[in-house]
């Protein structure tokens, strides 16, 4: 099967009201679409990752919002607005304690909230739809515009090493770390992109290595064990990635191992960019101390993705899903409004104008 047109990662369809996401966890072997309706429905597929990116599981989570509030109307129509509200309060709490990681889903889910007002349900409904789909229009805009900004980075026959999965399908389109690799390879730009497969869930093997084969870069999957290798060859100009929770001294909250590559592309004098749209970015975060770091099952890590468990029965493990680069280790912050350097205490205040 080709997965050269794999539809969007997150839309809204009608009759009935509904969402349909890519199931991320068959790809690259199975292109699967869920539908999702209610609370549960969306909760479920953000914690088990079927979606998944700090972008698409805000987008999702704000849809989530209008498409449960339908969904509990059409099952209750003689609802009052009152109880719709207590509703919807409620389902984005549920929705925010899914991951608690990237602070785009909080900002989803009171994107729609906060248009979930008045006595009259139809329109309260039509504003919520409104929020949704203004926030995803937002992506859509933000990723294009980071994608552009991230270009200017790099040159052709640049070697670019990336760690998870930060393209259209953690986003809208394009995507924000390999935004600018999918729009240089389409503007006929020769890249080579060294895939970190990103143990424990390999976004990276999965996902980065499936979109960015499908843009035409040329892809060498390697385990994240591997990057100083490739790093020490002089294959690697930039490091790109994105990020879950920027603080506003520019420490980055993105998957587990990204801290290693910031450290290793020090070492050897590589840049180290991380692409981050404005709705990863909180501004009530002083530091990456502040930062709360998603903890999931050690299953992950002593048996999912092998036949049969590889590790022995009882071990203990440690199974963080993200770590923090310190703004130290980072060069630059890409975003849709421009390029930060440090010290971005200034720069991301300058941009943002907070
Ligand atoms: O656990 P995941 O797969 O949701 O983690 C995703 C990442 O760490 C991405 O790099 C990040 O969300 C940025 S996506 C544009």
């Amino acid at each position: 099967m080709s997965k050269k047109n794999l539809p969007p990662s997150v839309r809204l369809l009608d009759d009935p009201v509904r969402v349909e996401i890519i199931d991320q966890r068959k790809l690259p072997r199975e292109l699967k679409l869920l539908t999702l309706t209610a609370p549960a429905d969306f909760y479920g597929a953000i914690y088990t990752l079927a979606v998944r990116g700090a972008p698409a599981i805000g987008i999702c989570a704000a849809y989530g919002m209008y498409v449960s509030a339908c969904d509990r109307y059409m099952e209750n129509p003689r609802i009052s607005a009152e109880e719709l509200k207590k509703f919807i309060k409620e389902t984005g709490e549920y929705l925010i304690s899914s991951r608690p990681t990237a602070v785009n889903l909080s900002k989803g889910v009171n994107a729609v909230k906060s248009a979930a007002f008045g006595e009259d349900i139809p329109a309260m409904l039509g504003n919520m739809r409104k929020a949704a789909e203004d926030f995803h229009k937002a992506d859509i805009a933000m990723c294009t515009a980071i994608s552009e900004y991230g270009l200017t980075l790099i040159k052709d026959g640049d070697g670019i090493l990336t760690h998870c999965n930060a393209g259209a399908l953690a986003t809208s389109v394009y995507g924000t770390g390999l935004g600018p690799i999918v729009m240089g390879c389409e503007r006929g730009m020769k890249l080579r992109a060294y895939v970190d497969e990103t143990r424990p869930l390999l976004q990276g093997a999965r996902l980065t290595a499936l979109e960015l084969m499908n843009a035409g870069a040329d892809v060498h999957l390697i385990c994240d064990n591997m990057a100083a290798y490739v790093m020490s060859r002089g294959l690697v100009n930039a490091v790109f990635t994105g990020c879950d929770r920027v603080a506003v001294n520019g420490d980055a909250a993105n998957k587990i191992g990204t801290l290693g590559a910031a450290v290793l592309a020090k070492h050897f004098g590589i840049p180290m960019y991380i692409f981050c749209p404005s709705s990863t970015i909180d501004f009530e975060c002083k530091s990456g101390r502040d930062i709360r770091i998603e903890e999931r099952p050690h299953s992950e890590i002593t048996g999912l993705y092998f036949k049969e468990q590889i590790a022995p029965e009882g071990v203990k493990c440690l199974n963080p899903a993200f770590d923090v680069t310190p703004n130290e280790l980072i060069t630059a912050i890409v975003t849709e409004n421009g390029i930060c350097r440090p010290p971005f205490s200034e720069s991301l205040y300058k941009l943002f104008g907070k």
